[in-house]
């Protein structure tokens, strides 16, 4: 199994858009998907809700041991993709979940604000650390990047001297990821989202 979560201190960064897209990016790709709704708010099972059932498994785990369960919604070549609550309200999930995934990424927007906010979320990975069995891949997404802007550029220069490894693929800002909620995604070889797909499967020699 290997198990990607989406997390952030801050809500509306883009856990969930990312979360849906990646699932479909995967099963599109082939791979056998689970998706766990780890948010009390329940948007990814509402999006699921909305066009009739996403063609894979949707779980609702947004309970204090969603990690320990993870383990038990799949097989061993299933990829569960876990969409977080934001960790400052709902840090018992949060802490649950991180404590067990492969991957932890966290989407950030390339703003001043999105990057210091990072600091909080260093505090909650280094507690994590100290009580998982094995290290996370950890790493930042960075999400909503303006094409041909200085932007992405400037953020990724910052975050990797903060210390954090940035994704190579990027998710940028586009019309069609801001009304991807409630509709049926249209991902095709080669879109953002296919290339994300990829890098995870890459990452974890798969
Ligand atoms: N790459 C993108 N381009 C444009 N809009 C985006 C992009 N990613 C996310 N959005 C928009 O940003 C908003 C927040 O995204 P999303 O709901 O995925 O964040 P979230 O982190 O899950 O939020 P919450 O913490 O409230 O659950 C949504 O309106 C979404 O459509
Ligand atoms: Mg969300």
């Amino acid at each position: 199994m290997l198990s990607i979560a989406f997390t952030n201190l801050k809500p509306g960064t883009g856990k969930t858009t990312t979360s849906v897209l990646l699932a479909y990016a995967l099963h599109t790709r082939g791979h056998d998907v689970a998706l766990a709704d780890c948010d009390p708010a329940g948007s990814a099972l509402a999006w699921s809700d909305a066009v009739g059932g996403f063609p894979f498994s949707v779980y609702g785990l947004a309970v204090k041991d969603a990690g320990k369960r993870l383990s038990g919604i799949g097989g061993d070549k299933t990829i569960v993709v876990c969409d977080l609550p934001q960790a400052e309200d709902h840090g018992a999930i949060v802490r649950s979940v991180l404590r067990r995934v492969d991957e932890i990424t966290i989407p950030v927007a390339p703003t001043t604000i999105e990057i210091e906010r990072t600091s909080g979320i260093t505090d909650l990975l280094d507690e994590i650390a100290e009580v998982r069995e094995s290290p996370a891949r950890i790493a930042i997404l960075l999400n909503r990047v303006v094409a041909g802007a200085r932007s992405g550029f400037d953020a990724r220069s910052a975050l990797t001297e903060l210390g954090y490894e940035v994704l190579r693929p990027q998710i940028p800002r586009r019309e069609v990821y801001a009304l991807a909620f409630g509709a049926v995604p249209d991902i095709r070889p080669g879109d953002p989202i296919d290339i994300l797909a990829a890098e995870y499967l890459a990452r974890a020699g798969r």
